[in-house]
């Protein structure tokens, strides 16, 4: 089943930097800061860790298991799995959601160039009261010009990249953007902490304020540890399928989990005592890093450089996401109906782009897509439809069938098929079977029942 013309990574090192890079992303940076901000800080950051410990890491073992065994894309690693039966829907459902959040994902990845250029252009080096900010922040994602350029150059970036290959654009990518992106992030987190009054930030991300957590946050953490590790759409059965049989996947795995949850929480480092410095308020919820940065970074020595350096992060590491989201879609293309990779990125970008411009218009745009159902903008709906319900039932689903109908056993064959041993194998064989599935049921019935969403 070996597939030279699939593409591999050319090692471990080649798979943990692309897949970081894709559980790296606006879910880190732009996501996690601000619901921790909005859930009591150390609180959130407690129950995250709990949920990538016992959710979120059983589950990205499973979904590299079933990649590295079928070397194939999210379709068809359930069929070669188990052929004719239902659970190929199973992947068709992530190739939908990996579309569908591309194809918001990109609108707010592409505002993070817009900021870039703002940066560059020296305009957050002047003091910029809160409501200045906010006309900034509204013109520019309400511009429908300025809105879908930024998409469709985002999106032009992306598929630059995933036609180059797996080893050749992918991987090639990762090994530059991962690096820059870690290097930015450490000397922003230093800068940051040692502002006056930056140790107050430190603390308030550090110290669990548990009067604070609510239901609600339980399940805000859950749907946090599944996005912000790419899982429930077949990223990771993807990536996990280029992934070479005798290099070590158990170790591999965790070190994305780890790159992923450390890039997070060096994201709370810069931003809590950055705001904690200017005397700001943490839980602004959403506009953190759009509007509520852009007002600390004159007061802060280098605030320039800092705003070039934050927004230059963002667009990184939202690309390196953005790579692995049509990468599932076009492998899908390529393994399962023999479209060529370039054709296959080409037209699935564009086709994609344009689905995206609804969202790109639903900031302000054009009025049918800001309010489109339920006094919600197109944008917010593509994100709770893909991003929140697809992730989930994906994760599920890929829990039931690796727990229940291809076998733990077969799992852990495929893991440790390089003959390096997965560490707490029992442990993880009962999490997939009991834990995760029913954790995330409950999530999954807490948002249908309430109509929240994470
Ligand atoms: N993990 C990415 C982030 O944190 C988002 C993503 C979700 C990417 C699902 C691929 C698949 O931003």
């Amino acid at each position: 089943m070996a597939n030279a013309s699939r593409g591999q990574w050319s090692g471990r090192l080649g798979f943990i930097l692309a897949a970081a890079g894709s559980a790296v992303g606006l879910g880190n940076i732009w996501r996690f800061p601000y619901m921790a901000g909005e859930n009591g800080g150390g609180a959130f950051v407690l129950l995250y860790l709990a949920c990538v410990l016992l959710i979120g890491l059983p589950v990205l073992f499973s979904e590299l298991a079933m990649g590295r065994k079928t070397e194939r894309n999210a379709v068809g690693a359930f069929r070669a799995l188990v052929p004719n039966t239902w659970w190929p829907a199973v992947g068709y459902l992530g190739i939908a959601a990996g579309f569908g959040i591309l194809a918001f994902y990109s609108v707010v990845a592409g505002w993070t160039l817009g900021y870039l250029g703002h940066a560059v252009l020296g305009d957050f080096g002047a003091a910029m009261t809160a409501e200045q900010s906010n006309a900034l922040f509204t013109s520019l994602i309400g511009s429908p010009t300025q809105a879908i350029a930024y998409t469709a150059g985002f999106l032009l970036l992306t598929i630059l990249i995933v036609r180059g290959g797996v080893s050749s654009g992918i991987e090639r990518a990762a090994k530059i953007l991962m690096p820059a992106l870690l290097a930015i992030l450490i000397v922003l987190a230093v800068r940051s902490v040692t502002l006056p009054g930056g140790m107050e930030g430190l603390s308030y991300l550090l110290k669990p304020d548990f009067s604070k957590m609510t239901a609600g946050s339980v399940m805000a953490a859950l749907g946090q540890a599944l996005f912000s590790l790419s899982l429930g759409m077949g990223a990771m059965v993807t990536y996990g399928s280029y992934f070479p049989k005798r290099e070590n996947m158990p170790f591999a795995g965790a070190m994305v989990a780890v790159a992923d949850t450390s890039i997070a929480i060096l994201a709370g480092l810069i931003m809590f005592p950055a705001l904690f410095s200017a005397g700001l308020d943490p839980a602004a919820g959403p506009g953190l890093v759009f509007v509520v940065l852009p007002t600390v970074f004159n007061s802060l020595p280098a605030g320039t450089l800092f705003a070039i350096a934050f927004y230059a992060l963002l667009a990184i590491a939202a690309l390196t996401s953005t790579i692995s989201l049509l990468e599932v879609v076009v492998a899908y293309f390529v393994d399962e109906r023999g479209w060529k990779r370039e054709k296959a990125a080409w037209v699935l970008g564009s086709v994609c782009f344009l689905i995206a411009v609804p969202s790109a218009l639903s900031q302000g745009g054009a009025d049918v897509f800001t309010s489109f159902l339920f006094d919600t903008s197109f944008l917010d709906i593509q994100n709770i439809i893909w991003g929140n319900y697809a992730l989930s039932i994906g994760a599920l689903a890929t829990c039931l069938f690796v727990g229940w109908k291809w076998t733990v056993g077969k799992g852990l064959e495929s893991l440790e098929a390089s003959g390096h041993v997965m560490p707490l194998r029992s442990a993880w064989a009962f999490v997939v079977r009991f834990l995760s599935p029913i954790a995330i049921a409950i999530v999954l019935g807490y948002i249908v029942l309430t109509g929240q969403y994470f």
